[in-house]
């Protein structure tokens, strides 16, 4: 597996894969692998016969009281977990290289809309920032696919958005939600949940599922299922951004016949802002 940290390198690498009929899928990431990432890796090679991670902490997508420095920052780690996969190149690009004329002169790509709600309300220019970025791996890496995780459901309709609405030639493939034995979907940031946190986080997804139970035995009282599912989640103790059924394909209020939902929930717990998300087709 090739670890490269420079464009020219990328560059004449990807060329040479192409030059060999090869497509080429990227996994774009922010590093502090675990094995929901890798479960992408897997799933990338599926669909091309080269497969190259990106590793990149993203300034611009965090505000500015998040956890930039903080964020895990574990290269050598990932190195290792990638040589277990079919990953054929880490991207572990500067930001000098990410972003060549400065932060401040970045050129931004943004999409309306969709990016206003839910984790865009809650963090402001969050998703400008993972637009931005996206794009600009699209264009130095030029893949054929690119896959994300279904955990960041909102992002990765964004990310469709951008690439549809931009022409890119690039399939998007979404990844299911790895979780742990208790139903925990795997984040980097699980890493900021203390033990006691550790027992009560699984909460969230079995509120997920009793939700999505509700909604297949035909409820409709939306409102009504938000605000006890609210309640449920903040008498143990975590802090809910946000609760919400909404149709599957565009975040948009449901009608009672919509057959297509999605129940997003975002939660403070301790230090670990979590995000999760269930598909009930009905
Ligand atoms: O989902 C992530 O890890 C990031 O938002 C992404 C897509 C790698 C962009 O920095």
């Amino acid at each position: 597996m090739l670890v490269t940290h420079t464009k020219d390198e990328l560059v004449e690498q990807t060329a040479d894969w192409r030059r060999h009929e090869e497509h080429i899928a990227l996994v774009p990431t922010m590093g502090n692998l675990h094995a929901g990432h890798l479960a992408l890796v897997d799933l990338a090679r599926e669909h091309a016969e080269r497969v190259i991670v990106s590793i990149f902490v993203n300034p611009t997508q965090f505000g500015v009281d998040e956890d930039f420095d903080a964020y895990p920052r574990t290269l050598e780690r990932d190195k290792r977990r990638l040589k277990t996969t079919a990953a054929d190149m880490i991207f572990a690009p500067s930001v000098d290289t990410v972003y060549p004329f400065g932060l401040e002169m970045a050129t931004k790509v943004s999409v309306p809309g969709l990016t206003e709600n839910f984790c865009g309300a809650t963090r402001p220019g969050h998703f400008d920032g993972v637009t931005t970025v996206v794009a600009r791996l699209f264009a130095l890496v030029q893949p054929d696919v690119a896959v994300f995780g279904q955990k960041d459901y909102q992002q990765q309709l964004v990310l469709r958005h951008m690439t549809q609405d931009m022409n890119l030639p690039i399939s998007i493939i979404t990844g299911e939600t790895v979780r742990n034995e208790q139903g925990l979907a795997l984040s980097s940031r699980n890493s900021y949940l203390t033990e006691e946190e550790r027992a009560t986080a699984p909460l969230l997804y079995e509120t997920l599922t009793t939700m999505s139970g509700e909604l297949k035995n035909g409820r409709r009282d939306f409102d009504q299922l938000e605000a006890s599912a609210i309640a449920r989640l903040s008498s143990a103790g975590f802090d809910v951004d946000y609760f919400s059924i909404r149709r599957a394909q565009n975040l948009e209020v449901p009608d009672r016949d919509c057959d297509d939902l999605v129940v997003l929930v975002a939660a403070r717990l301790g230090e670990a802002r979590l995000i999760d998300n269930i598909v009930v087709t009905i």
